[in-house]
């Protein structure tokens, strides 16, 4: 089925940021929309603050006038439910509540032609369960558009149990023809996007419970090794605790208590305290106007290296070698098994063992390990940490040469996976459990990971690029640290493994 051409009527319920956000995108796109809320004067007001938004963009050069008034001209407030009968696709952006989005639904099969398109903006309610009951469940659909909607090009196309493909086919379409990039998804919990986001958020909670470093500390290396835009305290309290912790306990219930989906009671005791975040003035920082914003902690350096030797292939750090040379510093190349050696100091990318552990069982003195980095090339920041008998003097070694490289290094506690390696690896075994159970092909969950929360690049890309087998072993090596099953590694990243093969092969 192809897309919706552009005179096909569009019809958006609700006049919230969802719903008049969706329908500035779809009379952007060329259609006449209607805009109804229950609110008596709510879809106009909404139409004129859309109207403000467009001309403040016209006044920066960013639109033209007559495309402004263009827009406006296709949105109209609906006096009535109604009104809306000869849509050719209604969406619905109202309250979140089942019970209420299906007595609407109900209402508009008996408004709308049969072949009308009935689309849900849900973020977490079964479409499946949406469209049950109703008389002709197969052109109910999840369209799923991610805040702001002008703005975020993700859009999740949600089939249920009785979607009929053709119509979650014309809605990727539309979306597509309307300048967003869809994905296609099944109804399960989460979908795509708010399931497989929960460990970038759990991972460094975790992290801050383990006393692993400061908030701060862990943002930075999130930004600045981990290439995200923020940190996941940041974000938090962003998107107001309130509101993420209730889709982690959303996700986890929908889940039969996964434990990989467990809350952090930390993040509890921000809500029960009303430390929402920004809009609180109070979350995991402080936003009072005389606060401070907290520094991220970095050692500091304290002697000059010349020289220093690599055995093997430091494996996803690889990279580091080449920016140590670009830094003067002389690299000797042997084989081995994959360890950068300065001065007493042994280095090594991080397996998801504790330091200690793996200087006992490996028999290193001095163990220093490296946090993952997206691209050691261009790192700002990179995570360390060591075990509790690494000389001072042989970790001064280790930050001096990143020093000379123009790499801050964050010292965090002995935690399996530092913060990087074990939130990416985690976001990588998700994604995998998500393409395993069919929730999107691996090109769909990556898309959706970079559209839809603007992630560096796709979790699965990035397990590839890292070497599935070094992420499994992070996993494994977590999960017997923890001995938790929130580590279990995902059957299809055990299987790819095995094989050989990559997530996109
Ligand atoms: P909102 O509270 O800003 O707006 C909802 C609007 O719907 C209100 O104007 C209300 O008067 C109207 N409304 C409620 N029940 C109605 C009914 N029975 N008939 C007609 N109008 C009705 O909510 P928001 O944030 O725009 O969310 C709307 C939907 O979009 C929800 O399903 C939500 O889960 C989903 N969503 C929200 C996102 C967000 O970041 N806010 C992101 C993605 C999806």
């Amino acid at each position: 089925m192809q897309a919706l051409n552009s005179q096909a009527r569009v019809a958006v319920i609700g006049a919230g940021a969802m719903g008049a956000g969706i329908a500035q995108v779809a009379a952007q796109a060329g259609h006449a929309v209607m805009l109804f809320d229950m609110r008596e004067g709510a879809a106009a007001e909404a139409i004129s603050s859309i109207d403000r938004q467009l001309a403040k963009r016209v006044e920066k050069g960013k639109l033209d006038a007559q495309t402004r008034t263009a827009v406006i001209a296709r949105l109209q407030p609906a006096a009535s439910i109604e009104a809306l009968a000869d849509a050719h696709l209604v969406i619905e952006a109202i309250v979140e509540n089942l019970e209420v989005k299906r007595a609407l639904f109900s209402q508009l099969e008996t408004l709308c032609s049969a072949d009308c398109i009935l689309a849900s903006n849900t973020s977490s309610l079964s479409v499946t369960a949406l469209a049950a009951g109703m008389q002709h469940p197969q052109r109910i659909v999840g369209m799923h558009f991610f805040n702001p909607a002008p703005v975020m090009a993700l859009v999740e196309v949600v089939s249920g149990l009785a979607t009929d493909p053709a119509i979650a086919q014309c809605i990727h379409r539309t979306a597509a023809a309307w300048g967003k990039k869809p994905v296609h998804t099944r109804s399960t919990p989460g979908f795509i996007v708010n399931r497989v986001a929960r460990p970038f958020y759990a991972e460094n909670l975790r992290a801050l419970q383990e006393g692993a470093a400061s908030c701060a500390t862990l943002d930075a290396l999130m930004r600045e090794a981990g290439a995200f835009r923020m940190g996941a305290f940041e974000l938090t309290d962003l998107i107001g605790h309130d509101v993420n912790y209730a889709v982690t306990c959303s996700v986890f219930n929908a889940y039969y208590n996964d434990m990989r989906f467990q809350p952090s009671l930390m993040q509890k005791d921000l809500v029960d305290a009303g430390h929402l975040g920004r809009k609180s003035g109070q979350g995991f920082y402080s936003y009072a106007a005389d606060a401070a914003k907290p520094l991220a902690d970095e050692l500091t350096a304290s002697t000059h290296v010349d020289t220093c030797v690599v055995e093997g292939s430091l494996g996803a750090a690889q990279g580091l070698i080449e920016r140590i040379k670009a830094a003067g510093i002389k690299v000797i190349e042997r084989d081995g098994s994959g360890l950068l050696r300065v001065g007493d100091a042994v280095v090594a990318l991080s397996d998801g063992r504790m330091a200690a552990e793996r200087s006992q069982q490996d028999g290193h003195r001095n163990l220093v390990l490296l946090d993952l980095a997206k691209d050691y090339s261009k790192a700002s920041r990179i995570g360390l940490s060591c075990a509790k008998g690494t000389r001072r003097e042989a970790l001064d070694q280790v930050v001096s040469l990143l020093a000379q490289c123009e790499i801050k290094a964050s010292l965090l506690e002995d935690i399996p996976g530092l913060a990087v390696l074990r939130t990416v690896a985690m976001l990588a075994n998700e994604a995998a459990d998500a393409a395993l159970h069919n929730v999107g092909t691996p090109a769909d969950i990556d898309l959706a990971m970079c559209a839809g929360v603007n992630y560096p690049v796709g979790p699965l890309a990035w397990a590839d690029v890292i070497g599935l087998p070094a992420v499994l072993q992070t996993l494994d090596n977590m999960q017997r640290a923890y001995g938790e099953e929130r580590y279990r590694p995902s059957l299809l990243l055990r299987r790819k493994v095995a094989e050989g093969s990559t997530f996109h092969d």
